[in-house]
């Protein structure tokens, strides 16, 4: 389809952005990808699973390709993640012992130094190149009444590795954007939870930059005045904000199973996408990226949670072809 409109030309009041795995920008996903966004985010190339599987070695084989193409064509890199509780290797929370970690001084203090290494090493490794980093990944959990979740991270360093993560990272990447990210921001009690956290931390000089939503919706979830009270709260905050990793599921409930997408199905998830990008694009001083979390249906993560049912959750089908969706995006007046 090389008549419809490019993204990127369409929506100016930012940069959009799609995350991408190394195999798919060799193939016609690199096309597409190259043809309609602005920036591209690796969607696993980044973690610390795959950037330093062992101690103290760091890899990046999977991330120098992405990085390199993304120079040759002219887009920018969104940095993904530094600090997550998943696709973390089991060593990190090992202590000297040999044993798991726990609260003590000694294993709390072997953890941040860990984490102090892996952020100058991959931050150092693409310095200016990635000129944003989620620093800190889903942190938030609403059910604590502290909001804070509790992963390994959590339950042997506390807060302290948060700060710690954008301590290191302002250091070693002193002209980054530093965000916070996480999912279900739209739902009140965890969007407080999280301005709560954001609050205290900025009242601390922890240097967070942005607050990033990931918007993972689906076609009838949330209400657009949930979604502008996600953008909202925060900008009395100052702060920048992008949306970091947005689709929009077809199905409604977790007992639903499409052989093929459904055409309401689909006209409702272009609804959806009309409707998003119209407010995003109400915050152009705010919203300085929105990325959505895969380039074609062929390739979503929904497709692995779970694996028993096909999603498709994305502005391209499986055989690369612009959705009503993305015409949601680009022109509204010619959704079919
Ligand atoms: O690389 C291995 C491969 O060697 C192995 O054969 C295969 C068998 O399962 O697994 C491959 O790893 C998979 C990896 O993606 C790379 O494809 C993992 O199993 C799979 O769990 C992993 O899923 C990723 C998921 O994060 C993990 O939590 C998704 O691709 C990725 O899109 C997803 O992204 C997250 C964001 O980082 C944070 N927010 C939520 C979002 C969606 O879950």
């Amino acid at each position: 389809q090389t008549d419809i409109p490019s993204i990127k030309d369409v929506i100016t009041e930012f940069p959009v952005g799609a995350s991408i795995t190394g195999a798919e920008i060799v193939t016609e996903h690199g096309q597409l990808l190259n043809k309609h966004f602005d920036l591209v985010t690796p969607g696993n190339a980044l973690k610390w699973d795959a950037t330093e599987p062992t101690e103290n070695t760091f890899t990046y084989t999977q991330a120098d390709p992405l990085v390199a193409w993304a120079k040759a064509n002219g887009k920018a890199v969104r940095g993904h993640t530094f600090v997550w509780h998943n696709q973390t290797p089991a060593w990190v929370f090992v202590g000297a012992d040999g044993q798991p970690m726990t609260a003590t001084a000694e294993d709390k203090a072997l953890l941040l130094s860990r984490l102090e290494n892996h952020i100058r090493n991959v931050g150092a490794k693409y310095g200016t190149t990635i000129p944003v980093w989620d620093v800190v990944n889903e942190v938030i959990d609403e059910n604590q009444s502290d909001g804070l979740r509790r992963s390994n991270w959590f339950n042997i360093a506390g807060l302290d590795y948060i700060r710690t993560a954008f301590r290191v990272a302002r250091e070693v990447l002193p002209t980054a954007k530093l965000y916070i990210n996480d999912y279900n921001t739209n739902v009140p009690a965890k969007r407080d939870k999280l301005f709560n956290l954001v609050t205290q931390l900025k009242a601390e000089g922890v240097p967070i930059d942005g607050v990033g939503h990931q918007v993972h919706i689906n076609v009838s979830w949330p209400t657009l005045s949930e979604s502008k009270a996600m953008i909202d709260k925060f900008v009395p905050l100052g702060i920048d904000q992008q949306v970091t990793e947005m689709d929009v599921s077809i199905y409604t409930n977790s007992g639903e199973n499409f052989p093929t997408p459904p055409a309401d199905r689909l006209r409702q998830q272009a609804f959806m996408y009309r409707d998003m990008f119209a407010l995003f694009r109400q915050y152009p001083g705010e919203i300085t990226a929105v990325i959505v979390w895969g380039l074609a249906d062929d390739n979503t993560w929904l497709d692995t949670f779970p694996v028993t049912r096909k999603d498709a959750p994305l502005l391209f089908d499986t055989r690369l072809q612009a959705k009503d969706a993305y015409w949601g995006v680009v022109d509204p007046s010619k959704i079919g």
